[in-house]
């Protein structure tokens, strides 16, 4: 579908859409795909903001050439963030355009030296530098280590359109759609959600900086690197990149448990019927052998509680459970409300090292962990209650 499409007269997206790739990173499902949005500013001095993954060159450059004249030239190729998705048609683009000059801040020229060598015509540019094209204009605005320490982004003053990088991408591709208000927001809530936990997610306080910083710069459209361009409901993300980045938390409960014999996840079924039964109307219960982390660790960032279980597995915790917490560790996870339980048959170290993962991330217990001996009892269920009772008070009470 791609080729032509316009944010303004001459401003085009020249991205593309990869349904084949099935981890992003080599990790994250991508059972929706993702887009990789790139665009090209016609003007005096042409202008490429970004490339695309390698694997989809060939689209790439089709696009370029179905919007220039032939043997037309590009000046400048902006290069916002250097992760491979982004950069990966780079050594290409200087081949096909020898006189190129690329544009980028002195972490990027570190980067770009790094992977593809040495470069003659680059401008470096620092916070507030203008780059004149003739009729439009650039500035850049650095939001390092958001998600990397080169980060930045591109104002184009004229249309005011920003060029966001990562900042407000998603999963998901663009199905012959590209703007905002040619979809129901709703629909897409939940692949931004799950770009933004997974990959920005760890980088909270950036984000709030960058936000505070986009309060300062006149924008009309965000134009991300992955996913929606907003020019309708440019507040709609930012509102939502808000939250998430503060890590406010919907009333309602995750419940992550691991189980190889069923039961641990009788205790997970248990304290899910009673949060219900306690008016918690969102109760998501994931096993953490058979969902994907990408998923769960989406929903942790939606909802205020977390119940997590875990069996002793050779005095640990059970593995797909340690990788969850691990996880949440990197990720600096905090304003969330946790219960523990468990079950174990010998000495233990599942809920021990639970224990652990409440002490390393400082998050409030409501109740005291559970550790059921052999398997769950009447008296281990009373306990169960407990703790679903206590998050569905403290859940309901922080609405
Ligand atoms: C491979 C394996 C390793 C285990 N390691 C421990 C252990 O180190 N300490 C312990 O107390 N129980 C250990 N157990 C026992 C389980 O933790 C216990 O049976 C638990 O209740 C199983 O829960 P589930 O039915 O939810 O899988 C182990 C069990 C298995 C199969
Ligand atoms: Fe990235
Ligand atoms: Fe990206």
């Amino acid at each position: 579908m791609n080729h032509g499409i316009k944010l303004s007269q001459h401003i085009f997206w020249i991205g593309v859409n990869d349904r084949r790739t099935h981890l992003f990173e080599n990790l994250w499902p991508l059972d929706k795909g993702i887009s990789y949005n790139a665009y090209l500013i016609r003007d005096k001095k042409n202008v490429l903001i970004d490339t695309v993954e390698i694997g989809h060159v060939e689209s790439y450059f089709d696009a370029i050439d179905e919007i220039l004249e032939s043997g037309e030239n590009v000046d400048y190729l902006v290069i916002n963030h250097m992760e491979p998705d982004h950069s990966g048609a780079l050594k290409l683009i200087t081949q096909r355009y020898p006189d190129i000059t690329l544009v980028g801040n002195k972490n990027t020229f570190k980067f770009v030296r790094g992977f593809f060598g040495d470069f003659k015509r680059i401008l470096e540019v620092v916070e507030g530098d203008t780059l004149d094209l003739g009729d439009h204009s650039l500035t850049f605005v650095m939001t390092p280590m958001l998600h990397w320490p080169e980060t930045m982004m591109t104002l184009e003053t004229k249309n005011q359109i920003l060029f966001t990088g990562d900042v407000f991408g998603s999963f998901g591709t663009l199905d012959g759609v590209l703007f905002d208000d040619e979809v129901n927001l709703d629909d897409w809530e939940p692949e931004q959600r799950r770009y933004y936990s997974n990959i920005v997610g760890k980088y909270v306080k950036q984000t709030q900086r960058a936000l505070e910083k986009l309060k300062t710069v006149n924008v009309r459209m965000f134009a991300p690197t992955h996913g929606l361009i907003w020019r309708q409901h440019p507040d709609h993300i930012v509102n939502l990149y808000d939250r998430w980045s503060r890590l406010d938390g919907d009333p309602g409960v995750v419940i992550a448990y691991g189980s190889m014999y069923g039961r641990t996840e009788r205790m997970a079924e248990y304290i899910a019927r009673e949060l219900i039964l306690a008016g918690i109307r969102h109760v998501k219960v994931y096993d953490a052998s058979k969902t994907h982390l990408s998923y769960i660790l989406s929903d942790i960032w939606k909802y205020r509680g977390l119940i997590i279980g875990s069996p002793a597995y050779n005095n640990r915790l059970f593995p797909t459970i340690e990788a969850l917490t691990i996880k949440l560790e990197q990720l600096h996870i905090k304003n969330r409300l946790l219960g523990l339980f468990g079950t174990a048959t010998w000495s233990g170290g599942g809920v021990k090292n639970l224990i652990r993962f409440a002490e390393t991330t400082g998050l409030e217990m409501v109740h005291p962990p559970h550790e059921a001996k052999y398997r769950p009892l009447e008296k281990d269920y009373e306990i169960c209650r407990d703790i679903a009772g206590r998050m569905a008070t403290r859940v309901k009470n922080d609405e």
